[in-house]
Protein backbone atom coordinates (compact mmCIF):
# COMPACT_ATOMS: atom_id res chain seq x y z
CA UNK A 1 0.00 0.00 0.00
CA UNK A 2 1.57 3.27 -0.86
CA UNK A 3 2.02 5.57 2.61
CA UNK A 4 -0.30 8.02 1.93
CA UNK A 5 -3.17 6.07 1.63
CA UNK A 6 -6.21 7.09 3.79
CA UNK A 7 -7.35 4.61 6.61
CA UNK A 8 -10.46 6.00 8.83
CA UNK A 9 -13.45 5.67 9.55
CA UNK A 10 -16.74 7.64 8.63
CA UNK A 11 -20.09 9.20 10.55
CA UNK A 12 -22.34 11.25 9.40
CA UNK A 13 -24.02 14.72 11.45
CA UNK A 14 -27.16 13.13 12.15
CA UNK A 15 -26.48 10.40 13.45
CA UNK A 16 -23.50 10.89 15.55
CA UNK A 17 -23.62 14.49 16.71
CA UNK A 18 -27.05 15.06 18.70
CA UNK A 19 -27.25 18.80 19.94
CA UNK A 20 -30.43 18.84 17.76
CA UNK A 21 -31.56 21.92 18.83
CA UNK A 22 -28.21 23.61 20.40
CA UNK A 23 -26.54 26.86 19.47
CA UNK A 24 -29.09 28.21 16.90
CA UNK A 25 -29.37 24.90 14.91
CA UNK A 26 -32.55 24.51 13.05
CA UNK A 27 -34.43 21.22 12.78
CA UNK A 28 -34.10 19.11 9.81
CA UNK A 29 -36.71 16.55 8.09
CA UNK A 30 -35.30 13.76 9.93
CA UNK A 31 -35.78 15.76 13.10
CA UNK A 32 -39.30 16.32 12.31
CA UNK A 33 -40.57 13.55 11.06
CA UNK A 34 -38.97 11.18 13.26
CA UNK A 35 -40.70 13.38 16.28
CA UNK A 36 -43.83 13.51 14.44
CA UNK A 37 -44.18 9.69 13.90
CA UNK A 38 -42.46 8.95 17.39
CA UNK A 39 -39.66 7.01 16.26
CA UNK A 40 -36.00 6.42 17.92
CA UNK A 41 -34.12 9.58 16.82
CA UNK A 42 -30.94 11.24 17.21
CA UNK A 43 -31.53 13.91 19.09
CA UNK A 44 -28.65 13.38 21.46
CA UNK A 45 -27.34 10.24 19.16
CA UNK A 46 -23.64 9.67 20.47
CA UNK A 47 -23.18 13.25 21.51
CA UNK A 48 -20.32 14.16 19.12
CA UNK A 49 -21.43 17.89 19.53
CA UNK A 50 -19.53 17.68 22.73
CA UNK A 51 -17.41 14.92 22.79
CA UNK A 52 -15.70 15.14 19.33
CA UNK A 53 -12.55 15.97 20.89
CA UNK A 54 -12.34 12.34 22.57
CA UNK A 55 -13.80 10.77 19.52
CA UNK A 56 -11.09 11.96 17.24
CA UNK A 57 -8.17 11.54 19.74
CA UNK A 58 -9.59 7.67 19.59
CA UNK A 59 -8.91 8.10 15.93
CA UNK A 60 -5.51 9.12 16.17
CA UNK A 61 -4.79 6.65 18.74
CA UNK A 62 -6.20 3.60 16.86
CA UNK A 63 -3.49 4.62 14.25
CA UNK A 64 -5.78 5.97 11.73
CA UNK A 65 -4.86 9.14 9.60
CA UNK A 66 -8.52 10.40 8.52
CA UNK A 67 -12.08 10.88 9.23
CA UNK A 68 -15.02 11.30 6.87
CA UNK A 69 -17.65 13.27 8.62
CA UNK A 70 -20.64 15.10 7.20
CA UNK A 71 -21.61 18.69 7.75
CA UNK A 72 -25.51 19.66 8.51
CA UNK A 73 -26.69 22.11 6.52
CA UNK A 74 -29.31 23.13 9.37
CA UNK A 75 -26.33 23.49 11.38
CA UNK A 76 -24.49 26.26 9.72
CA UNK A 77 -27.94 28.26 7.83
CA UNK A 78 -30.49 29.28 9.74
CA UNK A 79 -33.03 30.03 7.15
CA UNK A 80 -34.12 29.96 3.53
CA UNK A 81 -32.44 33.44 3.15
CA UNK A 82 -28.90 31.68 3.22
CA UNK A 83 -27.89 33.94 6.94
CA UNK A 84 -25.00 32.05 8.27
CA UNK A 85 -25.13 30.36 11.87
CA UNK A 86 -21.55 31.56 13.20
CA UNK A 87 -21.80 28.98 15.95
CA UNK A 88 -22.56 25.97 13.72
CA UNK A 89 -19.34 27.31 11.46
CA UNK A 90 -17.54 27.34 14.64
CA UNK A 91 -18.40 24.09 15.62
CA UNK A 92 -16.68 22.42 12.45
CA UNK A 93 -14.05 24.51 12.42
CA UNK A 94 -13.74 22.93 16.43
CA UNK A 95 -13.94 19.40 14.46
CA UNK A 96 -11.48 20.45 11.51
CA UNK A 97 -8.80 22.11 14.14
CA UNK A 98 -9.21 18.98 16.01
CA UNK A 99 -8.39 16.18 12.89
CA UNK A 100 -4.93 18.85 12.29
CA UNK A 101 -3.84 18.70 15.79
CA UNK A 102 -4.28 14.90 15.70
CA UNK A 103 -2.51 13.98 12.16
CA UNK A 104 -6.09 13.44 10.72
CA UNK A 105 -7.15 13.75 7.41
CA UNK A 106 -11.14 15.69 7.41
CA UNK A 107 -12.86 13.80 4.56
CA UNK A 108 -15.69 16.06 4.11
CA UNK A 109 -19.22 15.35 3.02
CA UNK A 110 -21.51 18.66 2.08
CA UNK A 111 -24.68 17.10 2.67
CA UNK A 112 -25.63 13.26 4.42
CA UNK A 113 -29.21 13.64 4.35
CA UNK A 114 -29.94 16.19 6.80
CA UNK A 115 -32.15 18.85 5.02
CA UNK A 116 -33.17 21.66 6.64
CA UNK A 117 -37.15 21.66 7.65
CA UNK A 118 -37.67 25.06 6.06
CA UNK A 119 -36.73 23.81 2.51
CA UNK A 120 -38.45 20.24 3.67
CA UNK A 121 -41.69 22.15 3.84
CA UNK A 122 -41.16 24.10 0.66
CA UNK A 123 -41.14 20.80 -1.18
CA UNK A 124 -37.66 19.66 -0.47
CA UNK A 125 -35.76 17.92 -3.30
CA UNK A 126 -38.74 18.15 -5.63
CA UNK A 127 -38.60 22.21 -5.29
CA UNK A 128 -35.84 23.24 -7.59
CA UNK A 129 -35.21 26.23 -5.81
CA UNK A 130 -32.95 24.09 -3.24
CA UNK A 131 -30.79 23.28 -5.94
CA UNK A 132 -29.77 26.85 -5.89
CA UNK A 133 -29.94 26.70 -1.59
CA UNK A 134 -27.61 23.97 -1.56
CA UNK A 135 -24.98 25.54 -3.58
CA UNK A 136 -25.18 28.87 -1.63
CA UNK A 137 -24.93 26.27 1.15
CA UNK A 138 -21.80 24.75 -0.28
CA UNK A 139 -20.14 27.81 -0.88
CA UNK A 140 -20.51 29.03 1.95
CA UNK A 141 -18.41 25.25 3.41
CA UNK A 142 -16.06 26.09 0.97
CA UNK A 143 -15.20 29.59 2.15
CA UNK A 144 -15.16 29.07 6.01
CA UNK A 145 -13.42 25.74 5.59
CA UNK A 146 -11.43 25.74 2.00
CA UNK A 147 -8.35 26.15 3.65
CA UNK A 148 -8.64 23.19 6.39
CA UNK A 149 -10.01 20.53 3.83
CA UNK A 150 -8.13 18.58 0.89
CA UNK A 151 -11.41 16.02 0.05
CA UNK A 152 -14.75 17.44 -0.03
CA UNK A 153 -17.59 15.38 -1.14
CA UNK A 154 -21.38 16.91 -2.80
CA UNK A 155 -23.48 14.69 -1.57
CA UNK A 156 -23.99 11.04 0.12
CA UNK A 157 -25.86 8.49 -1.84
CA UNK A 158 -28.43 10.60 -3.71
CA UNK A 159 -29.75 6.93 -4.83
CA UNK A 160 -30.29 5.85 -1.26
CA UNK A 161 -32.42 9.38 0.11
CA UNK A 162 -33.90 9.65 -2.91
CA UNK A 163 -35.26 6.20 -3.49
CA UNK A 164 -35.95 5.99 -0.20
CA UNK A 165 -37.57 8.90 0.53
CA UNK A 166 -39.90 9.15 -2.83
CA UNK A 167 -40.34 5.79 -4.21
CA UNK A 168 -39.74 3.24 -1.67
CA UNK A 169 -41.11 5.90 1.13
CA UNK A 170 -39.20 4.78 4.37
CA UNK A 171 -37.55 7.67 4.73
CA UNK A 172 -38.86 11.25 4.67
CA UNK A 173 -40.89 12.74 3.01
CA UNK A 174 -42.53 9.05 2.69
CA UNK A 175 -43.58 9.53 -0.80
CA UNK A 176 -44.12 6.60 -3.35
CA UNK A 177 -44.43 8.43 -6.79
CA UNK A 178 -42.01 7.53 -9.51
CA UNK A 179 -42.68 10.68 -11.16
CA UNK A 180 -41.75 12.66 -8.17
CA UNK A 181 -38.50 10.30 -7.58
CA UNK A 182 -37.56 11.23 -10.95
CA UNK A 183 -37.65 15.06 -9.79
CA UNK A 184 -35.73 14.51 -6.60
CA UNK A 185 -33.01 12.41 -8.59
CA UNK A 186 -32.26 15.03 -11.31
CA UNK A 187 -31.99 18.43 -8.78
CA UNK A 188 -29.52 16.76 -6.81
CA UNK A 189 -27.83 15.41 -9.36
CA UNK A 190 -28.06 19.01 -10.73
CA UNK A 191 -27.28 20.73 -7.20
CA UNK A 192 -23.87 18.19 -7.23
CA UNK A 193 -22.69 19.71 -10.59
CA UNK A 194 -24.07 23.39 -9.37
CA UNK A 195 -21.69 22.74 -6.13
CA UNK A 196 -18.11 21.18 -8.72
CA UNK A 197 -18.88 24.56 -10.57
CA UNK A 198 -18.61 26.64 -7.16
CA UNK A 199 -15.77 25.03 -6.35
CA UNK A 200 -13.73 25.02 -9.63
CA UNK A 201 -15.00 28.64 -9.95
CA UNK A 202 -13.73 29.74 -6.72
CA UNK A 203 -10.51 27.79 -6.89
CA UNK A 204 -10.29 26.43 -3.45
CA UNK A 205 -7.42 24.01 -2.80
CA UNK A 206 -8.24 20.78 -3.05
CA UNK A 207 -10.39 17.62 -5.16
CA UNK A 208 -13.88 17.14 -5.14
CA UNK A 209 -15.99 14.20 -5.42
CA UNK A 210 -19.78 12.52 -4.49
CA UNK A 211 -20.20 9.44 -2.68
CA UNK A 212 -22.16 6.24 -4.29
CA UNK A 213 -24.42 4.00 -2.66
CA UNK A 214 -22.78 1.05 -4.67
CA UNK A 215 -24.09 -1.94 -5.29
CA UNK A 216 -22.58 -3.67 -8.17
CA UNK A 217 -24.89 -5.62 -10.44
CA UNK A 218 -24.73 -9.63 -10.64
CA UNK A 219 -27.21 -11.96 -12.35
CA UNK A 220 -28.29 -15.22 -11.70
CA UNK A 221 -27.24 -17.10 -15.09
CA UNK A 222 -25.98 -15.90 -18.64
CA UNK A 223 -29.30 -15.55 -20.18
CA UNK A 224 -30.25 -12.58 -22.72
CA UNK A 225 -33.42 -11.83 -20.38
CA UNK A 226 -31.10 -11.53 -17.11
CA UNK A 227 -28.53 -9.36 -18.80
CA UNK A 228 -31.66 -6.92 -19.99
CA UNK A 229 -32.89 -7.21 -16.22
CA UNK A 230 -29.52 -6.39 -14.92
CA UNK A 231 -29.27 -3.29 -17.12
CA UNK A 232 -32.12 -1.88 -15.51
CA UNK A 233 -31.03 -2.91 -12.17
CA UNK A 234 -28.02 -0.96 -13.18
CA UNK A 235 -29.30 1.94 -14.19
CA UNK A 236 -32.04 1.84 -11.07
CA UNK A 237 -29.41 0.76 -8.41
CA UNK A 238 -26.14 3.05 -9.94
CA UNK A 239 -25.72 4.73 -13.30
CA UNK A 240 -27.69 7.64 -12.78
CA UNK A 241 -25.51 8.89 -10.06
CA UNK A 242 -21.75 7.58 -11.54
CA UNK A 243 -22.42 8.02 -14.90
CA UNK A 244 -24.23 11.50 -14.59
CA UNK A 245 -21.19 12.94 -11.20
CA UNK A 246 -18.31 11.29 -13.63
CA UNK A 247 -19.46 11.36 -17.07
CA UNK A 248 -21.73 14.44 -16.91
CA UNK A 249 -24.89 12.14 -18.63
CA UNK A 250 -27.73 10.64 -17.08
CA UNK A 251 -27.98 6.57 -19.03
CA UNK A 252 -30.17 7.37 -21.82
CA UNK A 253 -31.29 4.28 -22.24
CA UNK A 254 -33.09 5.09 -18.55
CA UNK A 255 -34.15 8.41 -19.56
CA UNK A 256 -35.63 6.67 -22.66
CA UNK A 257 -37.34 3.89 -20.94
CA UNK A 258 -38.94 6.61 -18.12
CA UNK A 259 -40.17 8.61 -20.97
CA UNK A 260 -42.67 5.93 -21.86
CA UNK A 261 -44.83 6.52 -18.70
CA UNK A 262 -43.43 9.46 -17.30
CA UNK A 263 -42.57 13.28 -17.89
CA UNK A 264 -39.04 14.02 -18.52
CA UNK A 265 -39.47 17.59 -20.08
CA UNK A 266 -37.74 19.11 -16.63
CA UNK A 267 -34.53 18.33 -17.73
CA UNK A 268 -33.51 21.63 -19.07
CA UNK A 269 -31.25 21.80 -21.87
CA UNK A 270 -28.90 24.79 -19.76
CA UNK A 271 -28.46 22.85 -16.54
CA UNK A 272 -27.90 19.22 -18.89
CA UNK A 273 -24.75 21.55 -20.22
CA UNK A 274 -23.63 22.08 -16.69
CA UNK A 275 -23.83 18.87 -15.41
CA UNK A 276 -22.00 17.49 -18.63
CA UNK A 277 -19.13 20.10 -17.67
CA UNK A 278 -18.51 20.01 -14.08
CA UNK A 279 -18.11 16.22 -13.15
CA UNK A 280 -15.84 15.34 -9.95
CA UNK A 281 -12.46 14.57 -9.47
CA UNK A 282 -12.77 11.22 -8.14
CA UNK A 283 -15.76 8.83 -6.87
CA UNK A 284 -16.22 7.63 -3.17
CA UNK A 285 -17.93 4.46 -3.06
CA UNK A 286 -19.59 2.77 -0.30
CA UNK A 287 -20.03 -0.79 -0.14
CA UNK A 288 -22.29 -2.96 1.97
CA UNK A 289 -23.29 -5.45 -0.69
CA UNK A 290 -24.13 -6.18 -4.15
CA UNK A 291 -27.85 -6.41 -5.59
CA UNK A 292 -28.41 -10.13 -7.38
CA UNK A 293 -31.34 -10.21 -10.07
CA UNK A 294 -33.17 -12.09 -12.39
CA UNK A 295 -36.10 -10.91 -15.10
CA UNK A 296 -38.86 -9.82 -13.97
CA UNK A 297 -41.66 -12.05 -14.17
CA UNK A 298 -45.21 -11.07 -12.58
CA UNK A 299 -46.91 -8.87 -10.14
CA UNK A 300 -47.15 -5.12 -9.23
CA UNK A 301 -43.71 -3.67 -8.02
CA UNK A 302 -43.01 -4.22 -4.31
CA UNK A 303 -40.44 -2.54 -2.48
CA UNK A 304 -39.73 -3.97 1.57
CA UNK A 305 -36.96 -2.85 3.25
CA UNK A 306 -36.40 -4.60 6.82
CA UNK A 307 -35.51 -1.76 9.35
CA UNK A 308 -36.82 -4.51 12.54
CA UNK A 309 -33.50 -6.30 11.70
CA UNK A 310 -35.98 -9.87 11.90
CA UNK A 311 -33.97 -11.73 8.83
CA UNK A 312 -36.41 -12.66 5.44
CA UNK A 313 -38.70 -9.25 5.35
CA UNK A 314 -36.96 -7.08 2.36
CA UNK A 315 -38.05 -7.65 -1.28
CA UNK A 316 -37.00 -5.24 -4.39
CA UNK A 317 -39.54 -5.80 -7.39
CA UNK A 318 -39.82 -3.29 -10.15
CA UNK A 319 -42.34 -4.38 -12.18
CA UNK A 320 -41.34 -4.99 -15.87
CA UNK A 321 -37.91 -4.29 -14.82
CA UNK A 322 -35.74 -6.87 -12.52
CA UNK A 323 -36.29 -8.72 -9.22
CA UNK A 324 -33.86 -8.96 -6.81
CA UNK A 325 -32.87 -12.15 -5.32
CA UNK A 326 -30.82 -14.01 -2.89
CA UNK A 327 -28.22 -16.02 -3.40
CA UNK A 328 -28.90 -19.16 -1.21
CA UNK A 329 -24.86 -19.82 -0.63
CA UNK A 330 -24.47 -16.14 1.03
CA UNK A 331 -24.80 -15.55 4.46
CA UNK A 332 -27.44 -12.57 5.38
CA UNK A 333 -27.28 -10.28 8.44
CA UNK A 334 -30.54 -9.92 10.56
CA UNK A 335 -31.03 -6.78 8.21
CA UNK A 336 -31.24 -9.04 5.17
CA UNK A 337 -27.64 -7.49 4.23
CA UNK A 338 -25.71 -10.27 1.85
CA UNK A 339 -22.09 -10.84 3.03
CA UNK A 340 -20.42 -10.65 -0.30
CA UNK A 341 -16.59 -9.19 -0.79
CA UNK A 342 -16.25 -10.39 -4.05
CA UNK A 343 -19.13 -7.90 -5.11
CA UNK A 344 -16.72 -5.31 -3.72
CA UNK A 345 -13.57 -6.43 -6.02
CA UNK A 346 -15.77 -6.66 -8.81
CA UNK A 347 -17.58 -3.74 -8.62
CA UNK A 348 -14.58 -1.47 -7.98
CA UNK A 349 -12.53 -2.88 -11.01
CA UNK A 350 -16.03 -2.04 -12.98
CA UNK A 351 -16.36 0.99 -12.07
CA UNK A 352 -12.48 1.68 -12.77
CA UNK A 353 -12.81 0.41 -16.27
CA UNK A 354 -16.11 2.65 -16.83
CA UNK A 355 -15.06 6.14 -15.23
CA UNK A 356 -11.01 5.87 -14.75
CA UNK A 357 -11.20 7.99 -12.17
CA UNK A 358 -9.92 7.60 -8.47
CA UNK A 359 -11.60 6.01 -6.17
CA UNK A 360 -12.22 5.67 -1.79
CA UNK A 361 -13.95 2.73 -0.59
CA UNK A 362 -16.06 5.79 1.83
CA UNK A 363 -18.19 3.33 3.67
CA UNK A 364 -18.02 -0.57 4.64
CA UNK A 365 -18.97 -2.21 7.51
CA UNK A 366 -21.14 -4.79 9.30
CA UNK A 367 -24.18 -3.52 11.83
CA UNK A 368 -24.93 -6.13 14.13
CA UNK A 369 -26.99 -6.74 17.92
CA UNK A 370 -24.29 -6.23 20.64
CA UNK A 371 -24.05 -6.41 24.23
CA UNK A 372 -21.47 -3.39 24.87
CA UNK A 373 -21.67 -3.60 29.04
CA UNK A 374 -18.60 -5.99 28.68
CA UNK A 375 -14.62 -4.35 28.90
CA UNK A 376 -14.09 -5.04 25.04
CA UNK A 377 -16.96 -6.23 22.46
CA UNK A 378 -15.55 -9.39 21.11
CA UNK A 379 -16.49 -8.75 17.44
CA UNK A 380 -14.61 -11.04 15.60
CA UNK A 381 -17.34 -11.05 12.74
CA UNK A 382 -16.78 -7.39 11.82
CA UNK A 383 -12.99 -8.36 12.15
CA UNK A 384 -13.74 -11.16 9.42
CA UNK A 385 -15.45 -9.02 7.45
CA UNK A 386 -13.05 -5.66 7.02
CA UNK A 387 -10.28 -8.56 6.51
CA UNK A 388 -12.62 -9.90 3.42
CA UNK A 389 -13.01 -6.60 2.27
CA UNK A 390 -9.80 -5.15 2.22
CA UNK A 391 -8.71 -8.16 0.71
CA UNK A 392 -11.08 -7.42 -1.91
CA UNK A 393 -9.74 -3.81 -2.54
CA UNK A 394 -6.33 -5.09 -2.46
CA UNK A 395 -7.41 -7.85 -5.18
CA UNK A 396 -8.60 -4.85 -7.38
CA UNK A 397 -5.89 -2.66 -6.69
CA UNK A 398 -3.69 -5.83 -8.14
CA UNK A 399 -5.75 -5.43 -11.20
CA UNK A 400 -4.56 -1.72 -11.54
CA UNK A 401 -7.57 -0.12 -10.05
CA UNK A 402 -6.57 3.37 -8.43
CA UNK A 403 -8.44 2.89 -4.93
CA UNK A 404 -6.66 6.04 -2.69
CA UNK A 405 -8.65 5.09 0.92
CA UNK A 406 -10.98 2.92 3.17
CA UNK A 407 -13.25 4.11 5.68
CA UNK A 408 -14.68 1.65 8.04
CA UNK A 409 -18.39 2.45 8.90
CA UNK A 410 -18.63 3.71 11.83
CA UNK A 411 -15.84 5.75 13.28
CA UNK A 412 -18.50 4.53 16.61
CA UNK A 413 -21.70 3.67 17.19
CA UNK A 414 -24.34 5.75 16.22
CA UNK A 415 -27.49 6.21 15.36
CA UNK A 416 -28.71 3.78 12.11
CA UNK A 417 -31.63 6.06 11.15
CA UNK A 418 -35.12 3.99 10.92
CA UNK A 419 -33.09 1.07 12.75
CA UNK A 420 -32.54 3.23 15.87
CA UNK A 421 -29.18 2.63 17.99
CA UNK A 422 -29.16 -1.27 18.61
CA UNK A 423 -28.33 -1.93 14.79
CA UNK A 424 -24.40 -1.86 15.92
CA UNK A 425 -21.36 -0.35 12.96
CA UNK A 426 -19.04 1.23 15.20
CA UNK A 427 -15.14 0.26 15.76
CA UNK A 428 -15.46 1.76 19.45
CA UNK A 429 -18.67 0.72 21.20
CA UNK A 430 -20.76 3.88 22.71
CA UNK A 431 -22.68 2.81 25.32
CA UNK A 432 -25.86 4.64 25.28
CA UNK A 433 -27.74 3.69 27.87
CA UNK A 434 -24.64 4.55 30.37
CA UNK A 435 -23.95 8.12 30.26
CA UNK A 436 -21.83 7.63 26.66
CA UNK A 437 -18.55 5.53 27.30
CA UNK A 438 -16.72 4.56 24.82
CA UNK A 439 -15.23 1.84 24.84
CA UNK A 440 -12.94 0.26 21.58
CA UNK A 441 -14.14 -3.56 20.39
CA UNK A 442 -11.64 -5.94 19.50
CA UNK A 443 -12.14 -4.71 16.19
CA UNK A 444 -10.67 -1.05 16.26
CA UNK A 445 -7.47 -2.68 17.83
CA UNK A 446 -7.02 -4.97 14.90
CA UNK A 447 -7.63 -1.99 12.35
CA UNK A 448 -4.71 -0.93 14.37
CA UNK A 449 -2.33 -3.58 13.95
CA UNK A 450 -3.49 -4.08 9.95
CA UNK A 451 -2.71 -0.21 9.27
CA UNK A 452 0.73 0.03 11.07
CA UNK A 453 1.97 -3.85 9.31
CA UNK A 454 0.57 -1.45 6.13
CA UNK A 455 -1.73 -4.29 5.86
CA UNK A 456 0.33 -6.70 5.74
CA UNK A 457 -1.67 -8.37 8.51
CA UNK A 458 -4.73 -8.89 5.95
CA UNK A 459 -5.22 -12.56 5.30
CA UNK A 460 -5.00 -12.54 1.26
CA UNK A 461 -7.19 -15.07 -0.52
CA UNK A 462 -8.88 -15.13 -4.48
CA UNK A 463 -12.48 -15.32 -5.02
CA UNK A 464 -13.33 -18.15 -7.60
CA UNK A 465 -16.90 -17.71 -9.17
CA UNK A 466 -19.28 -15.02 -9.25
CA UNK A 467 -22.77 -17.33 -10.17
CA UNK A 468 -24.90 -19.26 -7.94
CA UNK A 469 -23.88 -23.01 -7.08
C1 LIG B 1 -25.13 4.17 4.30
C2 LIG B 1 -25.24 5.55 4.86
O1 LIG B 1 -26.25 3.98 3.49
O2 LIG B 1 -25.17 3.08 5.12
C3 LIG B 1 -25.13 5.63 6.36
O3 LIG B 1 -24.37 6.44 4.24
C4 LIG B 1 -25.83 4.44 6.97
O4 LIG B 1 -25.65 6.84 6.77
C5 LIG B 1 -25.10 3.19 6.53
O5 LIG B 1 -25.96 4.48 8.35
C6 LIG B 1 -25.65 1.91 7.10
O6 LIG B 1 -27.02 1.82 6.86
P1 LIG B 1 -28.04 1.59 8.04
O7 LIG B 1 -29.38 1.83 7.45
O8 LIG B 1 -27.87 0.17 8.46
O9 LIG B 1 -27.68 2.56 9.11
Amino acid sequence: MDKNFLWGGATASYQCEGAWDVDDKQPSMWDVYLHENNLENGDIASDHYHRYEEDIRMMAEGGQNTYRFSLSWPRIIKDKEGTVNEKGVAFYHRILDTCHKYGIEPFVTIYHWDLPQYWEAEGGWLNHQVCAAYEHFAKVCFENFGEKVTYWTTFNEPKWFIVNGYFIGNYPPGLQDVQKTMYGAYHVMYASALAVRAFREGNYPGEIGIVHSYTPVNGVDDSIETKIAMRYADNYCNNWILDTAALGEFPIDLIAKLSEKYDVSFMKQEELAIIKQYTVDFIGLNYYARTLVKPYTEGETQLIFNHSGKKGQSKVVIKNWFEQVKDPNSEYTAWDTEIYPKGLQDGLLEAWQRYQLPIFVTENGVGVREDVSVECVQDEYRIAFMNDHINAIMNAMDQGVDIRGYYAWASFDLYSWKNGVEKRYGLVAVDFENNQVRKPKASYYWFKEMIASNARLITRRKFEGDKIK
